[in-house]
């Protein structure tokens, strides 16, 4: 452990026993997860949730300090592509930690992750789709995500934080993402330079340490927990929508996913090592916890408005709603205060799965046209607001400020 970790967790600890042996002993917070089910095989099993990124952490708190981070910020314009020289105007800490930052766990297998670009062209319309209302949706529903991002400049800003966010997801997908040509190893190491600002930043902010229940954001434990929004989520309801998947690009997928957490700063005793132990894992940690703060109900509002200006005459915000509670299910999006709608809430329950049958297997099912192309126009539109096409470049930065309001 290192030192920065060892003296959180103290003065975690002191903050814990100040709450009350109550706020130690509840079930839901207790880390039960064996290492041996993780990508290492093996580990010390000590609680993710108090372990951050000390690699980075200290040296982007003190970037920030020091006045440097549109500095660093400037230097990384024009960094895109995983095979490129670390930009040369940031400074000689930075560039150090660019340059360890990039490098692949020794455990990435570059022909598995080739398999794994076959499968996201062949499902990436439904993957758009699932990024977009199934974990950007759920992500309102964490939480501490929902305070994080709500009290960070990205609550400010939603529509730039979609985009950024998506830039991920985009990436993530790409043909050679992880070789020299991709650049999901950059999109990574960026992506951990601004969690490392969140970390800094946030704590002074007066309105997320109001509402926040712990002090410094984004451990490990709550990185795993948005992975499972994503990866297993996704995964989950592929399997639910009988998507046949060869078993290599099953694995090849998960595999993907075991690169990006490890690319995110996770430590391999975290991630889990196949899809039963990640379906096992996401059960413990994501979906106990799910459920509506002030902060993701506003966020969620925010999200199902972003298609308004789009032009979709299909899809119009209760078609979204309706979506979110198929894809949600009625507890949480009620607790989000997402209205429910008694006509096309069974609709879309009932008529997405046939369209995916029609779209998959060309079946002869009875669907409606109406209703059929509404769900074509859906794809479109969660595409466009969530996969970004076009408004590249779109950078991800160290943040230098909060949410103001
Ligand atoms: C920023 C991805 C986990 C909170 C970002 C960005 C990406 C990203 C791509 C850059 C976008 C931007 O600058 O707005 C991910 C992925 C995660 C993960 C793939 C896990 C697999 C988390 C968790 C939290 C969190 C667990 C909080 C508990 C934030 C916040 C920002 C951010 C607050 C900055 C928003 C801003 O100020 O613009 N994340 N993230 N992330 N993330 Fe994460």
């Amino acid at each position: 452990m290192g030192e920065l970790n060892r003296r959180r967790l103290l003065k975690a600890g002191g903050a814990l026993s100040a709450l009350g042996a109550m706020t130690v002993a509840a079930p839901s917070t207790a880390w039960s997860w064996s290492p041996a089910g993780s990508v290492a095989g093996t580990g010390a099993g000590l609680d993710p949730r108090w372990v951050w990124d000390d690699p980075v952490d200290s040296l982007i708190a003190d970037v920030i300090d020091r006045g440097d981070a549109q500095l660093v910020n400037d230097s990384m314009k024009r960094w895109i592509y995983n095979g490129q020289a670390v930009p040369s105007g940031a400074p000689a800490d930075v560039q150090e930690f660019m340059n360890s930052a990039i490098q692949l766990p020794a455990w990435a297998d570059l022909e598995k992750l080739d398999v794994a670009f076959d499968f996201c062209e062949k499902w990436g319309l439904y993957l758009g789709v699932l990024y977009g209302m199934n974990s950007g949706m759920m992500s309102t529903a964490i939480p501490r995500e929902a305070r994080a991002v709500y009290y960070s400049k990205g609550g400010w800003d939603l529509k730039d934080r979609i985009s950024k966010t998506a830039k991920l997801g985009k990436d993530i997908g790409d043909h050679h993402a992880y070789r020299s040509d991709g650049k999901m190893s950059v999109t990574c190491a960026r992506t951990r330079m601004t969690h490392a600002g969140v970390r800094h930043l946030l704590p002074q902010s007066p309105h997320w340490v109001a509402a926040a229940d712990e002090e410094i954001p984004i451990s490990q434990r709550d990185i795993m927990v948005t992975w499972h929004s994503l990866a297993s989520s996704v995964w989950q309801k592929l399997m639910e929508w009988d998507i046949d998947v060869p078993d290599d690009e099953a694995e090849a997928y998960l595999h993907l996913w075991q690169v990006t957490a490890s690319m995110l700063g996770v430590l391999d005793e975290y991630i889990p090592a196949t899809w039963a132990d990640a379906l096992a894992q996401r059960e413990q940690i994501l979906v106990p916890l799910l459920g509506a703060t002030p902060e993701g109900i506003k966020l969620a509002d925010m999200l199902l408005d972003l298609g308004k200006n789009l032009d979709a005459t299909l899809v119009t915000r209760p078609v979204l709603e309706s979506f979110t509670r198929y894809m949600l299910g009625n507890k949480i999006t009620d607790s989000l205060k997402i209205p429910r709608h008694f006509i096309l809430d069974p609709t879309i329950r009932t008529g997405w799965p046939i369209f995916v049958k029609i779209r998959e297997f060309g079946l002869n099912l009875p669907l409606s046209e109406k209703l059929y192309w509404t769900f074509e126009e859906l794809i479109r539109v969660v595409v466009l607001i969530y996969m970004s096409e076009g408004i590249e470049p779109i950078l991800i930065d160290i943040p230098t400020a909060n949410n103001p309001n």
